[in-house]
């Protein structure tokens, strides 16, 4: 209460007192040095772990964050880092023994969100990555699994219910497997145009046997979207998503909701994806009523990846 506790050491219990860490001497108790303190595992440093290794000046430059799909680590190293790459590599995994790969990640590329990835530590890059009750089979050098959704993955768990859903993007099931796993639709029609996640797809929805509920669909939304049927329509992309637009309004039955993902530059947050919904939906003579805007993650400096949910009429 005082602000005097030490965090980062622990309570002791000996024989026959308790030592508790403080940052200050506290008038009117014994204080005395811990002979033996025991402290909280600290968060892996790698500036700590591979000081002395390369040039000081360098070590402000090393990757302070990562994440991890299954078994496997993703980061991403600043160029002026490369030569020292596999040394960061092994670090990432002395902190985690039971990694087995480290990607060093370069970003995400064209229509099919492919990831480019280089392995710098360890080989294997298939894994299986549980989250939310829910597991995803992946190779994380062929497809993309984005840790900043997480919430809108737990949130699209919570819809579906006996509803005819269609995912119109559908990668390796990030959102068809959390709405079918816990929400139980009457179907999910889980489309998508990549090979290699397709084949993901396929397999996790055997993994999470959800084969009754996921029928997938390889090909194009644009021709493989059904029309006037769909109580949801999950759009997962980004970037291009308005293209489809009128295709995913078209999907609906009147009362039907869109889940509509865009990349918006923040200071457009959230009118200019409000105006491609309704927009998109008064040329189809139909009215869209927005329910929810919500920033999934930050895409780019001063863009951010949104999602609208609408009603359309
Ligand atoms: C990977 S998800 C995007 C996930 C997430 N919303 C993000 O970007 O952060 C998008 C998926 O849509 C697929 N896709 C792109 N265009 C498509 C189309 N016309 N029809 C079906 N799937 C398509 C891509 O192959 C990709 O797997």
């Amino acid at each position: 209460m005082l602000g005097l506790l030490d965090k980062s050491r622990k309570v002791v219990e000996r024989e026959r007192h308790v030592e508790i860490p403080v940052l200050l001497p506290i008038s009117g108790c014994d204080v005395f040095d811990q002979v033996e303190p025991a402290y909280y595992n600290r968060e892996p440093d790698l500036k700590n772990a591979l000081q002395g290794e390369m040039p000081a000046n360098l070590l402000c430059l090393l990757p302070r964050g990562w994440y991890i799909l299954g078994d496997i680590i993703v980061v991403k190293i600043h160029p002026a880092l490369t030569a020292y790459q596999e040394r960061i590599g092994q670090a990432l995994l002395d902190f985690y023994p039971r990694c087995a790969t480290v990607l060093r990640d370069y970003g995400i590329e064209g229509q099919f969100r492919e990831p480019v990835r280089e392995a710098i530590a360890g080989k294997r890059t298939h894994t299986l990555h549980r989250e939310n009750g829910v597991v995803f089979e992946l190779d994380a050098r062929k497809v993309m699994f984005s840790a900043g959704n997480l919430h809108e993955r737990m949130r699209m768990s919570s819809f579906g219910k006996d509803e005819f859903v269609v995912d119109m993007f559908a990668g390796i099931g990030y959102f068809t497997l959390p709405m079918a796993v816990h929400s139980r639709p009457h179907k999910i029609l889980a489309i998508e145009l990549n090979p290699n996640a397709y084949y993901y797809l396929c397999r996790n929805i055997m993994n999470n046997h959800v084969e009754e509920i996921v029928e997938p669909s390889f090909g194009d939304c644009a021709t493989k979207t059904p029309e006037g049927v769909a109580d949801r329509v999950v759009m997962g992309m980004v970037q291009v998503t308005d293209r489809y637009l009128q295709k995913g309004i078209k999907a609906l039955r009147p009362g039907g909701i869109l889940h509509y993902h865009q990349t918006i530059p923040t200071w457009k947050f959230p009118d200019a994806g409000i105006r491609d919904v309704i927009a998109a939906a008064e040329t189809l003579g139909r009215k869209a009523s927005i329910q929810k805007c919500i920033r999934v993650k930050k895409y780019s400096p001063g863009v951010v990846h949104a999602v609208i949910d609408a009603q359309i009429g």
